[in-house]
């Protein structure tokens, strides 16, 4: 099964209008196809309606074989970039891939919110 990085865009996360960060939609996709994942079988880019856990906008989930990883206050484009980065990581190896440094302290549990 694909690893996948799945972007709320959904009624808080990027909206604007109330506040929040944006979440830079086209140019991750367009870093998706810059970076040849765009037909990668290892890991796919998935924008998403409300995952759920909205007072943590801007929330992504990295799902892969080893389980999920919730990350949220996604603020800076820096931190949208460390996504394609980990994600090329995982297109090139079976091996597990940690989570860039920015994101680390953007990682939370699903269940404490
Ligand atoms: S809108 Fe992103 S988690 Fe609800």
């Amino acid at each position: 099964m694909p690893s996948n990085v799945i972007i709320c865009d959904g009624c808080c996360c990027g909206r604007v209008e109330k506040g929040h960060d944006k979440v830079p939609i086209e140019e991750l996709k367009q870093a998706w196809k810059d970076s040849d994942l765009e037909g990668s079988d290892k890991v796919k880019l998935t924008i998403s309606g409300c995952l759920g856990p909205c007072s943590m906008h801007n929330v992504s989930l990295l799902k892969t074989e080893q389980g999920q990883i919730w990350l949220g206050k996604l603020s800076e484009y820096e931190h949208y970039q460390a996504l394609v980065d980990w994600a090329v990581e995982v297109s090139k190896t079976d091996d597990q891939v940690e989570i860039p440094e920015i994101l680390l302290s953007h990682r939370f549990e699903r269940n404490s919110v």
